[in-house]
């Protein structure tokens, strides 16, 4: 992964700035205490996918650490929206960041906080994508993560060094375990296949984040008439599955084909697996154009 700071339009606090001119303050908390709470929506052809729930999930995340939203949710996506045609974004992502702002450093909450709002996007090509044709490898190792993983907060140090170690390992991913059962993945939530081709993936509690991909998938799979359990499952389970995956706004579903040692089917993305990305990408799609046709007609609207 290159370490360059990749050049593009920015958004920090009511300006649209440079990459390199995007700065904020070294009293940031956001910096100080990882006292901020982001989102990553993903675009597919300069469309917004499933983005009303990622700003749902915002509100909640936010509601849950007592930072206020700086700005209607409308604004928001207008800003989003702004941003993807500055940048000329056709596919990838547009990353979001509030943090409680500027304040002398005290662990106590500042009284009138002036919170910080950054955007930046990505260019990604997540449809056509290397890892969702071979399948990816993927380790287990200690969740090393706070109590409250449901809060989708910037404090992502334990889930970087989880993916570090996946890499180190000559893998790409690790799924993370507590109590000899998986969480998620250091950045998306997990899925085994049983071998009825009943899907598994952990139930919702503070362990994981309420997967925005997950629950479109969750949708999708029951409308296919799938049997789901949202239930915990252990590392032997993932092991022996017939098929694995993950999901997120990020990469969508990718088949996992190796966990540890342990080859998952036959070492190929799985035909379920397959399947259910397939249906996601149709879903996204309907998503992001459906995110064009509004932004078309608000646009019109203002003329
Ligand atoms: N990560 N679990 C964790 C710990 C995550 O960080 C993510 C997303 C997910 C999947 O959520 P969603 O389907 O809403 O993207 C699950 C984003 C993509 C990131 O940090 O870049």
């Amino acid at each position: 992964m290159s370490n360059a700071i990749p050049p593009g339009i920015t958004y920090v606090n009511d300006r649209f700035l440079e990459a390199s001119e995007a700065t904020v303050s070294i009293f940031d908390r956001g910096f100080l205490f990882a006292d901020a709470i982001y989102e990553v929506s993903s675009v597919l052809e300069g469309g917004l996918v499933d983005n009303p729930a990622h700003l749902a999930r915002l509100q909640r995340s936010l509601g849950e650490v007592d930072l206020p939203l700086p700005l209607a949710p409308e604004k928001i996506t207008g800003l989003q929206r702004e941003l993807i045609e500055r940048n000329r974004l056709h596919e990838g992502l547009v990353y979001l960041q509030i943090t409680r702002g500027p304040a002398n450093r005290d662990f106590a909450f500042p009284s009138s906080p002036q919170p910080t709002l950054v955007m930046f996007v990505q260019h990604k090509k997540i449809v056509d994508n290397p890892a969702a044709k071979s399948g990816i490898s993927i380790i287990t190792s200690p969740d090393l993560r706070w109590a409250r993983c449901d809060i989708k907060s910037v404090s992502l140090l334990a889930a970087s060094m989880a993916k570090q170690a996946a890499l180190d390992a000559g893998a790409d991913d690790t799924w993370m375990v507590e109590n000899d059962r998986i969480t998620e993945g250091s950045s998306n939530n997990a899925w085994i296949v049983g071998s009825e081709g009943n899907l598994i993936t952990r139930h919702l509690g503070s362990e994981i984040l309420p997967g925005i991909t997950r629950s479109v998938v969750l949708r999708l799979a029951q409308e296919e008439g799938l049997e789901v359990e949202e239930r915990a499952f252990t590392v032997a389970e993932a092991k022996s599955a017939a098929e694995a995956f993950s999901t997120s706004a990020a990469s969508f579903v990718v088949p996992v084909v190796r966990i540890d040692d342990r080859v998952i089917g036959d070492g190929k993305p799985g035909p379920l697996t397959r399947e259910i990305r397939k249906r996601y990408i149709k879903s996204a799609m309907e998503s992001a154009r459906s995110d064009i046709d509004e932004a078309r007609s608000n646009s019109q609207e203002s003329r």
